[in-house]
């Protein structure tokens, strides 16, 4: 075994785990559980799963629609929620910030709004959308969804062998005919975190819309709406300490006054008859049905907690942990990282394969060690299909990942060579 190393800029890991419950479960009898899927989903602590119960013991009901005591205390609570979201992103006004049950479903409601919006933002058969080579399957479809029907022509951006967007042509990438720009800002699959600046600045030349995935940056950086100088912004609750089936998108006010809805339904119209509806400002215009109210107050409850930590210490921390493990995995016979191989802009999820042994065996033998990572192609298949390989192995780490999980893997990569010969 590995004398695990001194970091520096660490959290206090050991006070942290405490709080997660699921991180001191034993695996395959009594191996020790070591989380590295952080990238797919987070786990959550003691004070989210708390706030969840409490909201269902006592306050549960519908919201915006009861005069009762529960409705207003649930509806107060899934507003404080959104005031919660919008401070944390920094959001000039609560009302930007919509709530999705997924990040993919914030790129779909974009993609859609657009499909059937108006001049100037109306995307039709003389326009183009651009996205990258590097995106998650729900920056790519919705698009070519969007493309398909409209006619409008998709174009993105490639990569360079070291796992950077390749923007050297970004004049003749994004024209005056681009009317929206969507991209990731810390890739899920490579790790790469992306220059947003000269892509925006470009954008705006050119009167272009921006989106950003903010799905793997938003768990573990500062996330800054107005910096980014982004039009729509989407992020996900559940890799982020939060429940399951809450997403967020954020858009400027005024985009979200001029676009159409895209779901119709109860709470999202202003007044309805036989003939013709009006709609209800932003956000609710977008929030169509009974939204996913405990799980919004869920990660209100997840945001109180990391912004308790820090948001810069929890990136530090995570700077300090990738830096170690790039370092360690380089050392491992036949390895190859799949992305940046150094932890300069990149984030802390890292892919490699190891010689020929399939990602699938890798994954198995690491797992049966009590090691969990995702293997396959982490819904990212055009970054496969661009370095020729069929899937990755990709261990990925949070604000409770410790130097002695990354040195865990480490030998349990070892173990893996080894049990392949
Ligand atoms: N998007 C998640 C991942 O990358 C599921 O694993």
């Amino acid at each position: 075994m590995t004398q695990t190393r001194e970091l520096h800029g660490l959290l206090d890991t050991e006070a942290i785990r405490k709080d997660f419950p699921i991180l001191d479960r034993p695996v395959h009898d009594d191996r020790t559980l070591v989380y590295l899927d952080n990238a797919a989903t987070s786990q959550t602590p003691r004070q989210v799963l708390d706030t969840m119960t409490g909201y269902y013991e006592r306050h549960n009901a519908n919201v915006h629609r009861g005069v009762h005591v529960l409705a207003e205390e649930a509806t107060a609570l899934y507003e404080g929620a959104r005031d919660k979201i919008a401070s944390f992103v920094n959001a000039p006004s609560r009302d930007e910030v919509i709530f999705t049950k997924n990040a993919s479903e914030s790129l779909n409601l974009v993609a859609n709004m657009l499909g059937w919006a108006d001049e100037p933002y109306r995307v039709d058969s003389d326009t183009e959308i651009v996205i990258t080579e590097m995106e998650h399957h729900s920056n790519i479809v919705p698009w070519q969804l969007l493309s398909q029907r409209t006619g409008a022509k998709l174009k993105w951006f490639g990569l360079t062998d070291d796992g950077r967007l390749d923007l050297s042509n970004i004049e003749e990438v994004i024209t005056e005919k681009t009317k929206i720009v969507s991209f990731v800002l810390v890739s899920n699959i490579l790790g790469t975190h992306n220059p947003v600046e000269a892509i925006v600045r470009r954008a705006q030349q050119v009167g272009a819309l921006v989106m950003i995935d903010a799905s793997q940056a938003a768990p573990h950086m500062p996330l800054d709406v107005q910096a980014l100088q982004a039009d729509f912004v989407a992020f996900t609750g559940h890799k982020m300490l939060g429940p399951t089936g809450i997403g967020v998108l954020w858009g400027r006010q005024e985009l979200l006054e001029d676009l159409p809805p895209f779901l119709g339904g109860g709470e999202m119209i202003e007044t309805v008859s036989m003939h013709s509806s009006t709609y209800a400002p932003a956000p609710h215009k977008f929030e169509a049905g009974t939204p996913p109210i405990a799980e919004a107050v869920g990660l209100g409850a997840a945001v109180d907690y990391l912004s308790a930590i820090g948001m810069d210490k929890i990136l530090a921390h995570e700077k300090a942990l990738t830096a170690y493990a790039v370092e360690r995995l380089l050392q491992v016979p036949d390895l190859r990282i799949i992305g940046p191989t150094t932890a300069e802009e990149r984030g802390a999820a890292i892919s490699f394969t190891l010689g020929d042994i399939h990602p699938h065996d890798v994954g198995q033998v690491l797992d049966e060690q009590g090691i969990a990572v995702r293997v396959g192609h982490h819904c990212a298949r055009p970054v496969c299909l661009r370095y020729g390989i069929p899937a990755t192995t990709r261990a990925s780490f949070y604000l409770y990942s410790t130097p002695a999980e990354v040195d865990a893997l480490v030998d349990g990569l070892e173990h893996v060579r080894n049990f392949f010969g």
